[in-house]
């Protein structure tokens, strides 16, 4: 199968676009100027000022950002409704990864490799949000990236463009799944803003058309289907065009191409950027290239308002512009259910009691959704699960008590009480004692004599239990990082603790990939988690003492060093992969030796050409086996399908979740494919012994690509690997003959 979810998209507002059509047509023709131009007009605030009550109640303003107190919120929508023609305002938030309960960051959602947990967290998440009375928010993000030291890394999920997708369509059908509580999807930020040089954020991006269709389009095209009507535009240049004034991408890529209709919204004063960039002389010129490029929403720049107002009136040109803008929010506010009665009552008729019982459900799935985010990268001599839960234990680190840094970037609403760190967690189950010490007392902290305290601590104690990693501000937007290793005197710490400490088990938490090269050596376990949520504490506590079997799979590969950055499982062979002999080492390569004395293939001369560890890996405590591979092709054209089946076993004691991943390499083609490309995933639950037939069923578009101007199938060899990462060994090749795509439409 090609994902866990079911084939059929979920699009309750998409089906009412039509019928709103017609409502949204008899009120433009009834609009002034000013008024159409304040359906354009988002204005971030958080509390509803006399002012700005008078000017939605003037129409001046069609969306707001950032207001979330329910009784604010109340009153701007009363406005809105006594305004001349009663339009419903826009209520828009970035709700990222949670509202006052929080999941993991995206990238941890990623490592959960479970889309069907995301729709539902995102449909709950919906709901909390919806009934304090917002009813838009700015995500998914789904950005692929390759360089962690990208701060926004964290917002996405990685490197792979067929597990971001299958992500990406799960957070639209969860947040819009609802009528009645409706959260607005806005995929973003169109389009490749993850390919920032350097990664600096805000940077310029540039790619190719290859990598636009085969990387980075294809998570925004499974939103789109899943039913997302708005977007948002990346910051960044992209092949030299701002996104929000890029026409290329606004225009001819996402409206022909893709054939999507829905709004695009500018991000936070991007059209106010445009001078910045050097693409506008001026705010009036700014407006005009937003307007040009299609923008409907003008987020906090004010441009739009300042400047089409008049000329709108002296320029019929500038109408005809705005007109069809104006349409699509009208039609979007009818569509998505603001102008019903039930949302228009909003939160406060909501009650405490459905609020109660929302909040309960997402601290389960949200628990549930941590445990299946954290990856554990080594358990040497199987440490873990810890067989025994008495004794003393001594929990050290900077992060081990900090509910701020449990839940990390973008969670301005996080209920912070409704926060359980790992020291709360073991403190609250634990059979021995529990003691704490920081060692430092935050992430970037040098040491002043608290790691000599550490040492002590974890030298008298039973076990130990380092929680280190990146406080959540080092990650998100504008937080990038040029090392990726443990900041402050963390790596001393480490050091020290793991030279006194007679057990030891390290939990890293971050908002990107780290380098743990240093670091690796010195610890028998170590658990990554990318900032799991309100419930760390619990899921953290629940792998370790093997309540729950850990099932977290990277999203994203681990450099073994900066210098390998960008560094991916889908990379190119190039004509000299490094292999065999064909590799030497900077110090093996004799002094005086000639120029070509190493090999001459791709590689460095002072790093393994590898990843420290390689995107879908992650331990269990079960142990699986791959077996008896077969792959099938049946049918033709377009009906052709390849049937892949394998058998997978539990060789081990207990029962355990497995991703199994499909790899597809196309040997042969037209340019040069990557070595390997994920094509479909599924994630099980096998019981102690037990073997499960699996199958999976790709059609003509999984075993396509794009060449930059258009999609194809070649006949001859592909060959799939299947196995628990994107390093699997197991493989069986299938060969298709001209005759058999003779009639396929691609
Ligand atoms: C800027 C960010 O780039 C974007 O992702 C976010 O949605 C807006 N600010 C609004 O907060």
């Amino acid at each position: 199968m090609r994902n866990q979810l079911s084939e059929e998209t979920v699009q309750p507002i998409a089906e009412r676009w039509l019928a709103a059509r017609e409502w949204a047509e008899h009120l433009l023709s009834q609009m002034t100027p000013a008024e159409k131009i304040g359906q354009l007009n988002q204005v971030s605030v958080d509390v509803a000022s006399p002012e700005l009550i008078g000017r939605v109640e003037a129409g001046l303003i069609g969306s707001i950002i950032n207001v979330v107190d329910p009784e604010q919120i109340a009153r701007l929508r009363k406005a809105a409704v006594a305004s001349r023609l009663g339009i419903p305002l826009l209520f828009g938030r970035d709700i990222v990864h949670g509202f006052e309960i929080m999941g993991p960051i995206p990238l941890g959602l990623a490592a959960t490799w479970n889309p069907e947990l995301l729709r539902v967290f995102c449909a709950l998440t919906a709901k909390a949000a919806s009934m304090r009375g917002l009813n838009w928010t700015f995500a998914p993000m789904v950005d692929l990236s390759r360089d962690p030291r990208w701060g926004r890394i964290a917002e996405g999920f990685g490197e792979d463009p067929f597990l971001s997708a299958s992500l990406a369509r799960a957070s639209v059908q969860g947040f819009q799944e609802d009528l009645d509580h409706v959260l607005l999807a806005c995929p973003k930020h169109f389009v490749g803003y993850g390919a920032s040089e350097s990664g600096i954020d805000y940077n310029r991006t540039h790619f190719s058309d290859q990598d636009l269709f085969n990387l980075y389009l294809p998570a925004f095209e499974a939103a789109f289907n899943a039913g997302a009507l708005t977007v948002m535009p990346s910051f960044s240049e992209i092949n030299g065009q701002p996104g929000v004034s890029n026409q290329r991408m606004l225009r001819q890529i996402l409206r022909e191409r893709l054939g999507y209709t829905g709004l695009i919204v500018s991000d936070w004063a991007a059209l106010a950027e445009l001078t910045i960039h050097g693409v506008a002389e001026d705010g009036a010129q700014a407006a005009q290239l937003g307007l040009e490029a299609g923008v409907h929403i003008d987020m906090m720049s004010g441009l739009y308002e300042t400047h089409l107002v008049d000329r709108s009136a002296l320029d019929t040109s500038v109408m005809k512009l705005i007109d069809p803008l104006v349409l699509d929010v009208l039609t979007l506010k009818h569509a998505a259910g603001l102008l019903d009665a039930e949302n228009n009552r909003g939160s406060l008729a909501g009650g405490g009691k459905r609020e109660q019982q929302n909040k309960e459900a997402l601290l389960t799935v949200a628990t549930q959704l941590a445990e299946e985010s954290c990856i554990l990268l080594k358990n040497h001599g199987q440490i873990l699960p810890w067989r025994y839960i008495d004794g003393s234990l001594a929990i050290i680190g900077p992060l081990a008590n900090q509910s701020a840094e449990q839940i990390g970037t973008w969670s301005f609403d996080a209920d912070l009480s409704q926060c359980e760190t790992p020291l709360q967690a073991f403190e609250a189950h634990w059979g021995g004692s529990v003691t704490f010490c920081a060692g430092l007392d935050y992430s970037r902290a040098r040491d002043a004599g608290g790691i000599e305290d550490a040492v002590k601590l974890a030298a008298s104690s039973d076990k130990t239990l380092l929680v280190l990693g990146e406080e959540a501000v080092l990650s998100g937007e504008a937080h990038c990082r040029s090392e990726l290793d443990l900041p402050g005197d963390q790596t001393k710490l480490l050091k020290a603790v793991a030279k006194a400490a007679r057990s030891l088990v390290v939990v890293v938490m971050a908002g990107r990939p780290l380098q743990l090269t240093e670091i690796l050596g010195d610890v028998d376990a170590l658990l990554f988690c990318f900032h799991p949520g309100s419930q760390s504490g619990p899921a953290i506590r629940n792998i370790l003492v093997g309540d729950t079997n850990p099932s977290g799979r990277l999203p994203v590969s681990f450099p073994r060093s900066v210098g390998q950055i960008p560094i991916y499982y889908r990379r190119g062979s190039t004509g000299r992969p490094p292999v065999g002999d064909e590799v030497q080492f900077i110090d093996d390569i004799p002094v005086g030796a000639k120029q070509y004395s190493t090999g001459n293939t791709a590689y460095h001369l002072d790093v393994e050409p590898s990843p420290l560890f390689p995107f879908g890996y992650g331990k269990s405590y079960s142990e699986f086996r791959y077996q008896n591979l077969s792959a099938e092709v049946i049918g033709l054209g377009d009906d052709l399908v390849v049937w892949v089946q394998v058998e997978i076993q539990n060789v081990s004691q207990r029962a355990g979740r497995e991703t199994i991943q499909l790899y597809m390499r196309d040997p042969v083609a037209r340019v040069a494919r990557p070595v390997r490309e994920l094509v479909a995933y599924k994630k099980i639950e096998l019981q102690a012994g037990e073997t499960k037939g699996i199958e999976f069923t790709l059609g003509l578009a999984d075993l396509s690509y794009h060449d930059g101007a258009e999609r194809f199938v070649e006949p001859g060899l592909f060959q799939f690997y299947v196995g628990g990462d994107s390093e699997a060994s197991l493989s069986v090749e299938i060969r298709l003959t001209p005759e058999q795509l003779a009639s396929s439409g691609l």
